[in-house]
């Protein structure tokens, strides 16, 4: 076997490389570096720099390669920025999804593990979210992951192409500190940001119908995520391999913001700096938290890091790209 791993210069993309190196497989990497990082790419795996939405590219990548699965990551997912800019995101989510699925099919690569999202659920109203809670996506961002997965599913079905659609909850840590996330754009990192600034962190909002009034999330590990993708891949390249395949990616344990920003001042030795209740951020839901049965039926997987683990590796990476949040 020989994967395709596009957008894996990314914080993601970059645990899935190293997953799926580490297990012995072959991978590849195409990244067009927008937000990626050459140096995330391991010595020893080929890096073709471009984009999902260059054909002609794709093709050459596909045949030079022999790539037998391709493991499809990249794309824009700010939330904020999709709602400003949605032409970009429909022509880098969708339209480079389409592109790429015809290179796939055209290069007889035979399976597809697609990176899909829990905003494709919008605002559920349920204590566990299932695979067949109704998906009601919110921003323009989550649509082009639920549009994204009906290609997928849809040329599957058409081209006997083997597929995973894989809902990622919410993402922290890191394997090692050189691949954390450089991005300050997720809960973990915008408290790390006030805490090395010396200021509050900051709770958007305490009065949600929840436990302790704040945003209750599922947590799940990038190491334990990126291990998802290898068992997905491997999984759709067996024979009697399932047509298609989606499921959630969590832990199925919900941490409020209160929990998580009372985690990370004991781990980052910070508990002088109280955190500060501001308005709601628009859009955020009370609850989302993921029902991880599917996947441990369908893949026999489930993630073995919790959450502390992953507040202690996020704060080591933060750290790193970050000298100055050291104190002694
Ligand atoms: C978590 C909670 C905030 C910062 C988003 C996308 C989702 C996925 C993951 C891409 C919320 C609260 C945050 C802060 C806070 N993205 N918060 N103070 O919104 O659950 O999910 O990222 O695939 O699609 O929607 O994650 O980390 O932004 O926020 O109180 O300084 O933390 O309001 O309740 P979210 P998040």
């Amino acid at each position: 076997m020989s994967f395709l791993i596009t957008g894996g210069a990314g914080y993601i993309g970059a645990h899935v490389v190293r997953s799926m190196t580490l297990a012995g497989e072959r991978a590849v990497v195409l990244d067009d570096l927008s937000t990626g990082d050459a140096a995330r790419v391991p010595d020893g795996v080929p890096l073709v720099v471009g984009s999902t939405l260059d054909r002609a590219l794709l093709d050459r990548t596909i045949a030079e390669h022999g790539i037998t699965g391709v493991v499809h990551l990249a794309a824009k997912k700010q939330v904020g920025e999709s709602v400003e800019q949605p032409l970009r995101y429909y022509r880098e989510n969708v339209h480079g999804l389409e592109t790429l699925l015809g290179a796939v099919v055209a290069g007889g690569v035979r399976s597809f593990v697609f990176s899909s999202s829990a905003a494709v659920y919008g605002m559920p109203d349920t204590d566990l979210v299932t695979e067949d809670t109704p998906c009601v996506p919110l921003s323009p961002y989550g649509e082009t992951k639920l549009a994204g997965e009906w290609l997928v599913r849809a040329t599957g079905r058409a081209h006997g192409l083997a597929t995973a659609c894989l809902r990622y909850f919410n993402v922290a840590g890191a394997a090692t500190p050189e691949l954390a996330d450089t991005g300050v754009f997720n809960l973990v990192p915008m408290v790390f940001e006030k805490l090395t600034a010396g200021e509050a962190p900051l709770v958007f909002g305490d009065d949600y119908p929840t436990p302790d009034g704040t945003c209750v999330r599922d947590y799940i590990h990038v190491e334990d995520l990126a291990e998802a993708h290898l068992v997905a891949a491997r999984r759709l390249a067996e024979p009697g391999r399932p047509g298609d395949l989606t499921v959630n990616i969590g832990r199925g344990e919900g941490v409020s913001v209160h929990e998580m920003v009372g985690l990370i001042a004991d781990t980052t030795g910070r508990t002088d700096l109280a955190p500060r209740i501001t308005a709601r951020r628009p859009g955020d839901p009370a609850r989302v938290v993921a029902s991880a049965e599917l996947i441990a039926k369908e893949l026999g997987w489930q993630a073995r890091r919790d959450v502390p683990e992953m507040v202690r590796s996020a704060w080591d990476g933060w750290c790193l790209h970050h000298p100055e949040a050291h104190r002694d």
